[in-house]
């Protein structure tokens, strides 16, 4: 594996499953991977579960994790090509990749979308410019359109939990305080189209996502409807994805606080379980009872984000041996 953006770069989706459940159960036992080797996980954004998850993954493998927070413990460094660096940014990407590439076997990226231009987010340049410049595998930690590692974690829990075949899963939309990226609910809505559940996205009028993330999900926008039956319930914000109308990339469309997954929500369900990636504002995206309730998956999902990348690990280091 070369690197790790979507749904297709792990291949059949039962035998990565089979692998996580494997990985889960005996998480020591390719410690030998990765004596020798090292990874480097370069943040340009703030992050908790990802940040740890990374680095307990690495070292559940035998690999030696290096973390560097771009502009706190490095110089800032200026991602733009062609321009004079006359302000605040002391070093360019085309230097720093491959330096920092120089240092390791593999490479983890988080670099959030600026949600400014849509072209520059959706062609993933910071995540391409890693490839090109870097040499080396690249993991997708949260980056301008995807956040894999999450959603494989999030399949893991819902395979976990599943009681029948073929679940019905509910991406929806909740209201936020700050526009969000949508790099989560494309990796959602990604991986539940490669997945055998039958997967419902629901959003107000004006957030749909765009079709190469979306796919052939069924898209209701009232929100009550799509949750009727449904057995697992991913809340989310995002910012309007522009798919439509670039001008409109970014912005905030809704607060909209009925959209908030409270008891009621939760009533119109299959007695479903709660899913959401975290950190989440309490009150905005999710009813306290909702979220402290025996339904909530909020935690288990977030253990599980140690087993999808270090399976993600394990096929880069093994692909290394
Ligand atoms: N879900 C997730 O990626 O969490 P962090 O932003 O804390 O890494």
């Amino acid at each position: 594996m070369k690197s790790f953006f979507h749904v297709e770069d792990i291949g059949n989706l039962d035998v990565a499953l089979k692998e996580a459940f494997e990985v889960k159960k005996t998480p020591f036992a390719w410690k030998h991977l990765g004596e020798n080797k090292t990874i480097m996980l370069v943040f340009f954004n703030s992050s908790l579960r990802t940040r740890l998850s990374s680095q307990k993954a690495a070292i559940n493998l035998g690999m030696t994790p290096i973390v560097l927070n771009i502009g706190q413990d490095s110089w800032k460094l200026e991602t733009e090509m062609g321009v004079v660096m006359d302000g605040d940014k002391s070093e360019h990407l085309l230097e720093a990749i491959p330096v920092m590439t120089n240092y390791c076997d593999i490479i983890g990226i988080r670099s959030f979308a600026g949600l400014i231009d849509h072209e520059y987010d959706y062609n993933e340049t910071i995540l391409r410019q890693f490839v090109e410049y870097g040499g080396k595998p690249v993991i997708s930690l949260e980056s301008a359109t995807v956040h894999p590692c999450q959603a494989f974690a999030d399949l893991i829990t819902i395979e976990e939990y599943r009681k029948k075949q073929r679940p019905k899963v509910v991406l929806t939309w909740a209201p936020h305080t700050k526009a969000l990226p949508q790099a989560v609910p494309n990796s959602f809505a990604e991986w539940m189209n490669a997945a055998d559940v039958d997967f419902v996205i629901t959003h107000p009028e004006g957030y749909e996502l765009d079709p190469r993330f979306a796919g052939n999900a069924h898209i209701e926008y009232d929100q009550m409807e799509a949750l009727r039956g449904a057995d697992f319930v991913y809340a989310k914000n995002w910012s309007c994805p522009g798919t439509t109308d670039h001008s409109q990339y970014g912005k905030i469309l809704s607060k909209d606080m009925g959209w908030t997954i409270d008891a009621q929500h939760m009533a119109a369900t299959n007695n479903a379980y709660f899913m959401h990636c975290l950190p989440v504002r309490r009150n905005m995206i999710v009813a306290d009872e909702v979220i402290d309730s025996p339904r909530s998956l909020v935690i288990p999902e977030a253990a599980n984000r140690v087993v999808s990348i270090q399976v993600v690990m394990k096929r880069m280091l093994e692909e290394l041996q």
